[in-house]
């Protein structure tokens, strides 16, 4: 057996882990888009004139919003399947259907699109500011409950003895300072992923000094401040965390430390590949390392996340679960479809940009 996670677990817990570990990576990498982009939609809309034309990340984050929250969406499903056959929870999905505050996710979900659609129009562009701003903070507001409810519903995995009560799930976050210490590094990370994911949806922005450098700038400038608050939220939860010897001897064990190297690494390159000048050569490559660098500090958040949550959360009696349930076949399948709508996906965005790049 190996000491890295997943791997310090019997073979099939290790694959079940595994699969979760990756598919809320990919969950939260379009989760991270959605995050930095209603913070930015919010920010422009407070602005006092409307510069949605004149400021091209404003215009592609509007454009892109609603198909990013679709993405978000649709990849949440993956890990909420594998964290029931990993923990066997009963909270997760019957358990959202039974409690009310949870099911608000649903209607909340809809509103955003909505409200981001709304964004896209014509009309939303001639409007006055208080109701620009009212409806980009609304459709923020919806963002911001769907992402604390999910970090509920994850620490009520981890405190079994405080959801008793299935229908009426305490509203907190368990400690504090804990929760604020795991939303400031999901919101830093937000910030990188979202605005690697735009640099490299703008191409290669100012190069021949299109009109596109200003906008660079200012990513660059994003992308600076997304570093900085990285190393302050990592430098703060561990200041937290140490409080706690449980979680801080999960967090610094062995099994965990390939994911701090990895994120280490990742912010690193993601540093280096900051347009210091828009007009850099390989503008085009060093956007695509950037992006290859946001997700794997996804990867290394998922790991270490994961890893943490094992400590607590997987009991011995599950190992034989999981070995029956793998036994029970169905991979081919699974593998055949991971395949197919990896294809989609891939011929979605590809007819999408090109269809941008007609446009432009
Ligand atoms: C705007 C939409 C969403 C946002 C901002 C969001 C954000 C988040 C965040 C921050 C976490 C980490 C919680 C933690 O570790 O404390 C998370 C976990 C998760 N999310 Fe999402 N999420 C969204 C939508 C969804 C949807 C629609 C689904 C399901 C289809 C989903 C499924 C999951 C699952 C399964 C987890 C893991 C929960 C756990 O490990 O206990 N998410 N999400």
């Amino acid at each position: 057996m190996s000491e890295v996670f997943p791997f310090n677990f019997p073979v099939e817990t290790a694959v079940y882990l595994f699969l979760l570990t990756l598919s809320w990576a990919l969950h939260f990498f379009f989760v991270g888009y959605v995050v930095a982009g209603s913070v930015y939609l919010a920010a422009a809309s407070l602005r006092r004139s409307n510069s949605g034309d004149a400021d091209p990340i404003e215009a592609v984050v509007r454009d892109w919003m609603p198909s990013a929250l679709g993405a978000a969406i649709t990849a949440g499903v993956a890990p909420l399947l594998f964290v029931q056959v990993v923990y066997q929870v009963e909270f997760y999905t019957a358990g959202l259907l039974i409690s009310t505050r949870f099911m608000l996710i649903l209607p909340a979900l809809i509103t955003a699109f909505y409200l981001f659609y709304v964004q896209k129009t014509k009309r939303f562009a001639n409007w006055r500011r208080p109701t620009r701003a009212g409806i980009a903070l609304a459709a923020l507001a919806c963002v911001f409950f769907v992402g604390t409810t999910w970090m509920r519903v994850h620490w009520l995995t981890v405190n079994k003895s405080s959801w008793e009560d299935l229908g009426n799930p305490p509203l907190d976050f368990g400690n504090g300072h804990q929760a604020l210490a795991r939303g400031g590094v999901f919101f830093a990370a937000a910030i990188l992923l979202g605005s690697a994911v735009v640099r490299a949806q703008l191409g290669s922005p100012g190069i021949g000094g299109s009109p596109l450098s200003g906008a660079a700038r200012r990513l660059s400038r994003i992308m600076g401040f997304g570093m900085a608050a990285m190393i302050a939220a990592l430098a703060g939860a561990a200041f937290v965390y140490r409080a706690w010897p449980g979680p801080w001897m999960a967090l610094t064990a062995r099994a965990d430390q390939p994911y701090w190297v990895l994120m280490l690494v990742a912010v690193l390159i993601f540093g280096v590949f900051i347009p210091s000048r828009p007009e850099a050569a390989r503008a085009r490559l060093r956007a695509r390392a950037q992006l290859l660098a946001a997700f794997f500090i996804a990867v290394a958040l998922a790991g270490i996340r994961e890893g943490l949550r094992s400590r607590f959360a997987m009991m011995s009696t599950l190992h034989p679960r999981h070995f029956s349930l793998a036994e029970k076949g169905g991979w081919a399948v699974f593998a055949a479809f991971a395949a197919v709508n990896a294809a989609c996906i891939a011929a979605a965005i590809r007819i999408a940009r090109s269809r941008c790049e007609r446009q432009a």
